[in-house]
């Protein structure tokens, strides 16, 4: 099995379990983590809007809680033309990924696209230490 379809079947998995009561929009992430683990997370929606947290914030928490610390793929999943991770997302991936890590984009069937953080955020930002 390929990178792409291990995570592809995580990813599939994971969005399975997504709680969405408000927009019935199921969205699952999978990452493989520098220690060549795969963990996964969906989106979970909450009554007060803004407090919903997105599939690749929740695979974001499990891989820490996991003990790793950085990203080498991540794919994304939904039922959807092409889902690609919202802004807030691109720059929580972007903490713990290089700007060439890839992100593929899938539906149900499959991959649609595949864009490297660098793409989908470019020129993200960095803090830089004061002096
Ligand atoms: N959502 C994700 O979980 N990931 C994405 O990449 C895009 C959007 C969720 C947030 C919300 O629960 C639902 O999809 C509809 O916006």
């Amino acid at each position: 099995m390929s990178v792409f379809d291990s995570l592809f079947a995580e990813a599939k998995t994971a969005r399975e379990t997504a709680y969405v009561p408000y927009s019935r929009f199921k969205v699952g992430a999978a990452i493989l983590t520098n220690n060549d683990s795969v963990v996964s997370g969906c989106n979970v929606e909450n009554a007060a809007y803004p407090e919903g947290t997105c599939a690749e914030a929740g695979a974001i928490a499990a891989m820490i809680r996991a003990g790793s610390s950085r990203i080498k793929e991540v794919v994304v999943i939904a039922d959807a033309a092409l889902c690609t991770p919202c802004g807030g997302c691109r720059q929580k991936l972007k903490e713990f990924a290089d700007n060439d890590v890839k992100v593929h984009v899938a539906n149900l069937e499959g991959l649609r696209r595949t864009f490297t953080v660098g793409e989908l955020l470019p020129a993200g930002f960095e803090l830089e230490e004061q002096n």
